[in-house]
């Protein structure tokens, strides 16, 4: 894609529903390459390119906000009763745009357990947790909205300042040991990159709806531990076997262990022919590692 035009220029304008984690990692990089970007949260700051959005106080953007956008990416969970707090707020708002395009961060937790296999984009939605019920119902509200969406299916996201060693550092960490169970990850650098790889071309790609953003690596919770340990200079404490653990867990703690997958990128990195800034835990981690 070297010698091509990039899709993209400085004409765009980004609102960003969500400026959290990934929202401000987005936010941060695509200002870096020129663009205007402006961006939610659901309280006011100091920063003059935010305004306030919060769905569940009926906190609604003035109308000024939407002038001129083109693009905007929504980072935003869905609600309690599962409905999608972006939709239900805004909708009516978004389609009296010109809008190119609209990016939605979803979960790959709408796959559901398959006990370890690979999953990609051509497999069936089987969720199992309430939460990605309700994932995959924002999923279709979206898709039948009418506005031109694309939506990235994300697994564990983490990056400098969201990692393991902050489990460590806080004295959070669990070292716990299940068999044969492994987890998909992605760097927030990665999903952010990706992004902006299909939009600069988008006119010469074929367009997915659903696109997988994941690194190359599933592995065992183990295994990322220990490396961070590694890095440190520290023993990792004796882990426990989940069986042993699981009721001193969370619900929510608990609900993670209880599917097993991974994550192909096959489509984003093959077909499409991203190129992953971080493949694996190491040199993510490494990155984390760097910058923390
Ligand atoms: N964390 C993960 O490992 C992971 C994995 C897969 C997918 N995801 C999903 O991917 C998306 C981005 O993840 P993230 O970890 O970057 O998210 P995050 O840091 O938790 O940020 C979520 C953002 O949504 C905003 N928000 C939440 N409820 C809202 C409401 N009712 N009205 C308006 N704004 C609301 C928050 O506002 P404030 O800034 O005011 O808090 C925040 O800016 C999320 O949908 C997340 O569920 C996360």
């Amino acid at each position: 894609m070297n010698n091509q035009t990039s899709s993209l220029n400085n004409k765009k304008k980004f609102l960003i529903l969500g400026c959290g984690f990934s929202g401000s990692f987005f936010a941060k990089t695509i200002r870096q390459l020129g663009y205007t970007a402006l961006t939610s949260s659901r309280s006011k700051n100091k920063d003059s390119n935010s305004f306030v959005f919060d769905s569940e106080n009926g906190i609604i953007p003035n109308k000024k906000i939407f002038d001129g956008v083109t693009h905007i990416l929504s980072c935003i969970p869905p609600d309690k009763n599962g409905k999608d707090p972006v939709l239900g707020s805004l909708q009516k708002q978004l389609k009296s745009l010109s809008l190119e395009w609209v990016g939605y961060l979803s979960t790959t937790g709408v796959y559901g357990n398959t006990k370890g296999d690979w999953v990609s984009e051509i497999d069936q939605p089987n969720p199992s947790q309430s939460r990605s019920h309700k994932r995959l119902n924002c999923e279709k509200e979206w898709i039948e909205s009418g506005l031109p969406i694309q939506i990235f299916r994300l697994p564990g996201i983490y990056g400098p300042g969201r990692s393991t060693f902050e489990a460590i550092r806080n004295k959070k960490i669990r070292v716990i040991s299940k068999k044969n169970q492994v987890f998909s990850r992605i760097h927030v650098a990665d999903i952010t990159h990706a992004i902006i790889y299909l939009l600069e071309n988008k006119d010469y790609l074929k367009f997915h709806q659903i696109i997988n953003v994941a690194d190359d690596e599933p592995c065992s919770q183990i295994e990322v531990i220990q490396y961070c340990y590694d890095l440190l200079g520290l023993t990792m404490p004796k882990p426990m076997l989940f069986e042993d653990t699981k009721d001193e867990l969370s619900p929510i703690a608990q609900s993670f262990w209880m599917e097993n997958r991974r994550v192909s990128n096959k489509l984003l990195c093959e077909t499409l022919g991203y190129k992953l800034i971080y493949k694996n835990y190491k040199l993510g981690l490494t990155n984390c590692y760097l910058n923390s």
